[in-house]
Parts: structure tokens; C-alpha cells; sequence
């Protein structure tokens, strides 16, 4: 039988583009067995031939083709030399067209009915880096990152081994104290650390609800507009979103409709509008919940920074029959790849909710969560979070002169609070202003995008909290120039 020639070997190495010499060798031989260039029963050049052809030493060669034989490809026979050890055609079959049918594919792609849910969503887009009008990131500059590096330095020189060991599925106990402990002196929420679960993002959270909590065709409430996050994880499970306009009061509750088995709402500071549900909707959902068995599933993802006045307690303080889930996260009061987020689950939810996480992923890192607890101990979060929201309060009041300034056509929603503001835009002009931003380089996420039933209302969500004020007032100045019709006005 023929022996394979050196010039194929050599131009199939050349197609590697990774590795080094032996590795890429490997590859090539690899490729030729495969590709059916070499069959079985071959034989290789010897490696002292293959050595001088090729430009590399014999020692590589030789390795190669060890390597090979280990994994099958080849034969070694003292004295003879090395052949191909398999038959591909035998061990799989060519497709009709003649092609090796690719990895892991039966022709089209076929994904499950939950995957092909999951890829219809979209998925989800976490924010750009931080330029005018970017939403939903907090200012990174301002991070204490000494302190942060100093207390994880710590941490690692004292529990190192502990830190590095897999952890409590349920989340470091010290930090689960900390978040229960702060949780009912900031929020109202009435927890204890066994009810707490860490988490690495809220999306986790309601990624977990979902595969929990939710069978196909089941009603999830939504406010309308309404976070992406939570509408993509929702349907993505194949539960039916039904939509609640909102009113003066927050999400509107039309108790006529058939029961839902979760509620989705964002109470406090209402994502993306801002306003705070009233007291009596609040009540309201709560009874509503407790007669139908739906779950009320609360997040609370920026409450921290309300600027003008104390930020309403939150829903789950008002609940007293276990019907509150209750969802907080670090993104955005630490810095988003803290990967921190915890819910504060009914006691009925716990077992089951921390036997689920465990098939996603086990636990957040641990030096992560410790050095989270140290900081909430030691009672840097909270001064952290009072420059923040000294330093956030400030740059919504330079947007709002900014608005007010230059940018009359644009009016703002609601600015109690937050790391970014909605604003209307004149009817109709949403697409054209945004296309002009974009021109300028600004960008300015849509508002109306959001909604889904209910009737769009024009606007963007502009992002404020980290753009320093001679930022966020030369953006505002150069959209000035976008005209009351979606024109320039020079
Ligand atoms: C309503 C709402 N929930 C949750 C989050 C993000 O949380 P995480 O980064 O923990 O997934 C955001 C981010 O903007 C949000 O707007």
C-alpha cells in the first residue's frame, strides 16, 4: 500500500493555525485520518523522512506519532513502521454528499422546544460601557477598589483553604446575616438569613422561579412596559405573559381575568417609568395573590438610590401568609461583575428553590460573597451607598437643567431616583431622534420598546449615574440641535 506523502501532512499543518510544532503535526495527521486522505492500513513516512521534509526534528515527529498511537489513529510495529489503525469509512459513514456529517449535528440544527423558546427570546443584553446615554450602569470610578482588594487580601491570607472548597448551595451563612440584617433595617423586609438564597444576578433569580415555579401555559402578570429580563425569562419557559397597563397608582389589577400563578412587579421604582406603586395596589396585589395561590415575585433592583426622600418599604414587609418573593441584587449598588444578587424566599420555598440551584450551578465564589459580607459588616456598604446616592443625586440634577436647558421637547417621567430617567419625546418621534443621536454618537435607548399591549408611549431611558456632569451636558447640548420634527435645526 502507498505511503502518505509529506506534502499532504505539510499543507494540512499549515491550515492550524494554533500550537506548536507537535500540536500541529498531531492535528494534521488527525485531519488526514479523518478527512479519508489517509486510510486504513497506510503508512507513514518514517519520522527520520517526515523529520528532514517537514523542517522539524525527529524528536517531534516521534512524539507525534506516540501521541496518535495513543489515540487510536496509528499503529507502531517495530521494524515496519507506523500505519493508519482505523477504518473511518467503517466507523462513520459518509453521508450521501460525501461530507463527514459535523460534530453534534443531525443535519439541521434540532433544539428542544424549550431551547428554541430560549433562542426565539433573544436573549438578554447587558449594558454597554458606560457614554451618554448608556442605561443602567453604575459610576465604577467611584468604587472603593482598595478597600475591596484589601478586605479580599484578608480574607484569602485567613480562610484561603475554606474560601476554596465549594460552598453552602444556599450562600455564605455570614453573608446571607448581612443581606437579612440589612434587608429589614433599609427595606422593611421581614427575613431571616434561612430564608435568603444567593444568587450571581437577579436573571438568575427569575431564571429559577421559572424552571420552579412554572409550568408551559401558565399566566405570569407583567407590568406593561416592563423589564425585558423578566419577560425573557418567563416566556422562555413557556409561560403566557399577560400584560398590566400601568395607572397614576402603579400596575393595574383587573381581578375579572383568569388567576395567574406569578405576578412580576417592580414596586418600589416601577422599571423603566420609575414611579412608586401606591400603598393601596400594593394591598391590593398582596389579597389578590393570597386568593388565587399566585406567587407575587418582587424586584427590587435599584431602590438603594432614591434621591428625595426615603424609598417606600418594600411589599414583602407587608406580607404575612408567604406569598412574597422577594429579589434583590449587588450589579448595581457593588459593580455588575460581582455576580451578587439573593431572593428572600417564602420557608415554603427554600428547600425546594436551594435543591433546583443546585443543578444550575452550586454557589456564587466564595472569596467573592465573604469579602461581599466583610463589607456590609464593617459598615463600608452603607457609606458607600450614601456617596453614591450623593454623587447619583447630583447628576440626575444636572440631566433634569440639561433637559431643561436644551432639551425642552424631551420631559421627564419620573426622577425620584435611579440610574436612569425616562423621558417622553413628542408623539411619532422616537425613531428619527434616535437615528440623529446615533449620528452624534449618543446613545438613547428606547423607551417605547418596552411596551407591549398597552399603547407605546415615545421616549428614551437616559443613563445618568455614570457620566460625569461635563458628560452628561455635552451630550445633552449636542442633541440640542435635533429639531421639534426630528430634523436638525442647523
Ligand atoms: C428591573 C431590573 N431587574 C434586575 C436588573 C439587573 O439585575 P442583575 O444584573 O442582577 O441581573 C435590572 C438591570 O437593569 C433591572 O432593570
Amino acid at each position: 500500500m502507498a505511503t502518505i506523502k509529506p506534502r499532504l501532512l505539510l499543507a494540512l499543518m499549515e491550515n492550524q493555525a494554533d500550537g506548536g510544532r507537535r500540536a500541529r503535526l498531531c492535528a494534521a495527521l488527525r485531519e488526514a485520518v479523518r478527512s479519508g486522505q489517509a486510510v486504513l492500513g497506510e503508512r507513514l513516512p518514517s519520522s527520520r523522512h517526515l523529520a528532514q521534509d517537514l523542517g522539524l526534528s525527529r524528536v517531534t515527529v516521534e512524539a507525534a506519532y506516540a501521541q496518535l498511537e495513543t489515540e487510536g489513529y496509528l499503529r507502531r510495529q517495530v521494524g515496519q513502521g507506523s500505519f493508519v489503525a482505523i477504518d473511518m469509512e467503517a466507523a462513520a459513514p459518509r453521508q450521501a454528499s460525501g461530507a463527514l456529517r459535523p460534530a453534534g449535528a443531525a443535519g439541521a440544527l434540532r433544539l428542544s422546544a424549550r431551547g428554541q423558546r430560549m433562542v426565539d427570546t433573544g436573549g438578554c443584553h447587558e449594558p454597554e460601557r458606560p457614554r451618554a446615554f448608556v442605561a443602567g450602569s453604575p459610576d465604577l470610578q467611584a468604587f472603593p477598589t482598595g478597600l475591596w482588594r484589601q478586605l479580599l487580601q484578608r480574607r484569602l491570607r485567613q480562610d484561603a483553604a475554606a474560601l476554596m472548597f465549594y460552598g453552602d448551595p444556599q450562600g455564605l451563612p455570614a453573608l446571607r446575616e448581612a443581606i437579612a440584617r440589612y434587608l429589614g433595617q433599609s427595606r422593611g423586609v421581614r427575613c431571616h438569613a434561612g430564608q435568603v438564597l444567593v444568587l450571581t444576578s437577579s436573571q438568575q433569580a427569575l431564571q429559577l422561579l421559572s424552571a420552579t415555579l412554572l409550568d408551559d401555559g401558565d399566566a405570569v402578570w407583567m407590568e406593561d412596559p416592563g423589564y425585558a429580563g423578566a419577560r425573557t425569562a418567563f416566556s422562555a419557559s413557556g409561560a403566557r405573559l399577560v400584560d398590566m397597563p400601568l395607572d397614576g397608582e402603579g400596575a393595574t389589577l383587573d381581578p375579572a381575568r383568569p388567576a395567574p400563578r406569578l405576578i412580576y412587579l417592580t414596586p418600589s421604582h416601577q422599571f423603566p417609568t420609575g414611579q412608586a406603586m401606591s400603598l393601596a395596589r400594593r394591598l391590593a396585589f398582596i389579597a389578590h395573590a393570597r386568593a388565587t395561590g399566585a406567587w407575587l415575585v418582587e424586584d427590587d433592583y435599584d431602590s438603594e438610590f432614591l434621591y428625595d426622600h426615603q424609598p417606600t418599604p418594600a411589599l414583602q414587609g407587608l406580607d404575612d401568609q408567604g406569598q412574597v418573593v422577594y429579589i434583590g441584587t449587588f450589579s448595581k449598588s457593588l459593580f455588575p461583575s460581582v455576580r451578587l444578587a439573593y431572593m428572600v424566599l417564602p420557608e415554603a420555598l427554600v428547600a425546594p428553590l436551594v435543591t433546583a440551584r443546585t443543578i444550575y450551578d452550586g454557589h456564587p465564589a466564595q472569596p467573592m460573597q465573604a469579602v461581599a459580607a466583610d463589607f456590609m459588616n464593617q459598615g463600608h456598604f452603607a457609606a458607600h451607598l450614601r456617596l453614591m446616592r450623593q454623587l447619583y443625586r447630583s447628576r440626575r440634577d444636572v440631566l433634569l437643567q440639561a433637559l431643561h436647558s436644551h432639551l425642552p421637547w424631551a420631559t421627564p417621567m419620573d426622577s425620584r431616583g435611579g440610574l436612569q430617567m425616562a423621558v417622553r419625546l413628542p408623539e411619532g418621534s422616537e425613531q428619527a431622534y434616535t437615528r440623529q443621536a446615533a449620528a452624534l454618537g449618543i446613545a438613547t435607548p428606547s423607551l417605547s420598546a418596552l411596551y407591549h399591549t398597552a399603547p407605546a408611549i415615545a421616549g428614551w431611558r437616559l443613563g445618568f449615574a455614570a457620566l460625569p456632569p461635563e458628560a452628561i451636558d455635552a451630550a445633552a447640548r449636542a442633541l440640542e440641535r435635533i429639531g421639534a420634527h426630528g430634523q436638525y435645526r442647523g
